[in-house]
């Protein structure tokens, strides 16, 4: 499936402000949590509305609500836990995973070391959250490990992609819907992407 990219001045602004090496860890976690928050209400244009009584201080009308038990976030650990502030303020009472997943340096094959999931996983759309797509090596296990599972929807949101790493999880799981909020120019040898961010987990936690 074609990936949905972000397209306004607002997230080049805010996605040239995460680039810069100087920007302080604070700054640093409030916009990915910001651009979460954007690329979740775009995942959820397609989610179902029940209607509902609804008494205003002026009149009797119709109410609409999404079933937030429909859904369920699942970051890669580490760095996809800094999208989940963002993307509770969209939907505050999804369930939420956790996929524990990181690149070997050398390799850059992902190894899987921790998979909790809520219960009733296989009936819900899984949002899944990681800022970088670069191979896409980890993001395809994560889905692979979701689907396992029984998971039948899932939606991939990252703040960052390389063009392989959209290609990989394409063919590799053409059912997957893409949200991206940018999409770089290339990968370089150590698998990082350019120009990108650098490495977003140790950005998010201020570990390096
Ligand atoms: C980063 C990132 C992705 C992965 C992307 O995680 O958060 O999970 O790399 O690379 P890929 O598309 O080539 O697989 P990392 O392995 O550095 O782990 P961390 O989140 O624990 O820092
Ligand atoms: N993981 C990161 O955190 N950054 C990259 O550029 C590639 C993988």
């Amino acid at each position: 499936m074609k990936p949905m990219i972000l397209n306004h001045p607002m997230i080049e602004h805010k996605i040239s402000i995460l680039r810069n090496e100087k920007t302080s860890t604070k700054e640093f976690r409030e916009l990915i949590s910001e651009i979460a928050m954007i690329l979740c209400y775009e995942a959820l244009k397609d989610a179902s509305i029940y209607e509902y009584d609804v008494k205003t201080p002026i009149t009797e009308t119709k109410g609409l609500r999404v079933n937030e038990n429909d859904y369920a976030f699942v970051p890669i650990l580490r760095a996809g836990m800094g999208m989940v502030d963002g993307v509770l303020q969209v939907m505050p009472n999804a369930k939420i995973g956790h996929i524990g997943l990181f690149r070997n340096e050398e390799t850059l094959e992902p190894v899987e070391y921790y998979c909790k999931l809520p219960k009733n996983i296989e009936k819900k759309t899984v949002i899944l959250l990681d800022p970088m797509l670069a191979t896409g090596g980890s993001g395809s296990a994560a889905i692979t490990m979701l689907k396992k599972r029984g998971v039948k929807k899932i939606k991939f949101l990252s703040i960052i992609s390389a063009p392989v790493g959209l290609k990989k999880i394409e063919s590799d799981h053409p059912d997957v819907e893409i949200y991206t909020a940018k999409c770089d120019e290339k990968l370089n040898d150590n698998g990082y992407i350019v120009p990108g961010l650098g490495d977003a987990g140790d950005r998010i936690y201020g570990t390096k």
